[in-house]
């Protein structure tokens, strides 16, 4: 895929309207809605800042959370989710769309720039028409959650029309969403100049470097839960890194395909010919493949999940009938940091163990640490593994944290992403 774009800087938007595409899906309090990190509006700052600065009237949109656009379709959800059809209003389908407003992301906006945002109560409806056509040079609107569109996820080209035709320039800084084919994410570039924001600039400038030219010994950490979730980024990976290190809950399929005993640990048992395989992969392509050599063990997988729990470190193959596998063990630790240590390019996608657990968290530290104390080019890709690095308070001393969780899997897999083909090329 061709990571080289046009950005922000290659277009002239003076005294232009500029629909930027935003990823404002940010994480809410259930009980009050208030926004619980703003993590991802500071991110897009400096585009909105930068393009603010050369005059550009700015109409950003975002989507947020999964709204359903249609009451029949959502009382089809809902009654599949086991809810009672009689009970299922109108009106709180209604309540359900106006809990993923995007007002409450306008006002953060507006503090964090220290401006007025302009907040359009529809997308393209006559309010966000009419204050889009009203906004001046310098200027910023919100418009109103693109999901609540039904064309939006079916990136319907009359959508997507109706979009562009409040503006003169696409710009697309929302990383975290370039992975979907989305009327305001992707199909909008078919009626507009479009180039890239600063913020998906820079995620493409670093992770693409990372994956095409890295410094070497490149080494790849991936954990996480599920080998299905991870096959593609396995296999990719195989062909660009000198050592791919495997933890987190699907090291237990490799264990097990290996003969292992692995008692209660997570397994997916039509994966283990496809771990097998990649074992094989890595001995012929000369790629370090390192897997736990032991395991924290618990009885039972803890609820809640920060409970107390009790432990012992086994044998990864070795795994008591009635245990389960639930973070790497020291030796493992060792042996991560260690291959970490001497590397000039790290990748990190995915936690080692039941991080949210402080018992349990240890593995997912002592990698966090090896990157932290580590001189490479550290990238850290995907929603949990950028949590626990900002839980445990290592995020300042990584290279680059992608803002992508989905995106930035998809990335590390070498998928063509559409909101980012979609942009015009340098
Ligand atoms: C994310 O949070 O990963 C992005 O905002 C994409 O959201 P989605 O999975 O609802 O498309």
């Amino acid at each position: 895929m061709n990571y080289n774009k046009k950005t922000v800087y290659d277009i002239d938007v003076a005294g232009k309207k500029v629909l930027l595409r935003c990823d404002f899906n940010v994480p809410q309090d259930k009980a009050t809605g208030a926004i619980t990190s703003d993590k991802r509006i500071v991110a897009a700052l400096p585009t909105i800042r930068y393009l603010l600065g050369q005059g550009a009237a700015v109409i950003a949109c975002s989507h947020l959370g999964k709204p359903e656009p249609s009451f029949e379709k959502w009382v089809k959800k809902q009654t599949e989710k086991g809810k009672d059809p009689a009970e299922l209003t109108e009106e709180k389908w209604q309540k359900s769309l106006k809990k993923l407003t995007l007002a409450p992301v306008a006002e953060r906006l507006s503090e964090l720039l220290g401006k007025p945002v302009v907040f359009a109560h529809d997308v393209v409806g006559p309010d966000a028409k009419a204050k889009a056509a009203a906004l001046k040079g310098g200027e910023i609107m919100l418009l109103e959650n693109t999901r609540f569109e039904k064309g939006e996820t079916k990136n319907d080209p009359a959508l997507a029309k109706e979009l562009a035709s409040m503006a003169e320039v696409y710009v697309s800084d929302a990383f975290g969403s370039v992975h979907r084919a989305h009327a305001s994410t992707a199909g909008v570039a078919a009626y507009l100049p479009a180039v890239s924001g600063l913020l998906v600039a820079k995620e493409l400038e670093v992770m693409g470097k990372a994956l095409d030219d890295p410094k070497r010994p490149f080494v790849a950490v991936l954990g996480g839960a599920k080998v299905s979730d991870k096959i593609a980024v396995i296999n990719n990976l195989l062909e660009k890194a000198d050592t791919v290190i495997i933890g987190g809950g699907m090291a237990y399929t490799f264990a097990k395909a290996q003969g292992g005993e692995i008692g209660k640990s997570l397994l997916e048992e039509d994966k283990c010919a496809y771990a097998l395989e990649m074992i094989e992969k890595a001995k012929a392509k000369g790629v370090k493949l390192l897997l736990p050599v032991d395991t924290v063990v618990a009885g039972e997988f803890p609820n809640p999940i920060d409970a107390p729990v009790d432990v012992e470190t086994v044998d990864v193959t070795a795994i008591p009938a009635d245990k389960e596998g639930l973070d790497i063990g020291e030796k493992t630790r060792a042996l991560f940091a260690d291959a970490i240590k001497n590397a000039k390019t790290v990748v990190w996608n995915g936690p080692m163990g039941v991080f949210e657990n402080p018992t349990l968290a240890k593995g997912t530290i002592a990698v966090a640490q090896a990157l932290a104390d580590s001189d490479a080019v550290t990238i850290v890709g995907g929603g949990d593994s950028a949590a626990a690095c900002e839980q445990l308070g290592f995020a300042d001393k990584i290279t680059h944290i992608s803002t992508g969780g989905g995106a930035s899997l998809e990335f590390l897999e070498g998928l063509e992403l559409p909101g980012i083909a979609c942009l015009q090329d340098k």
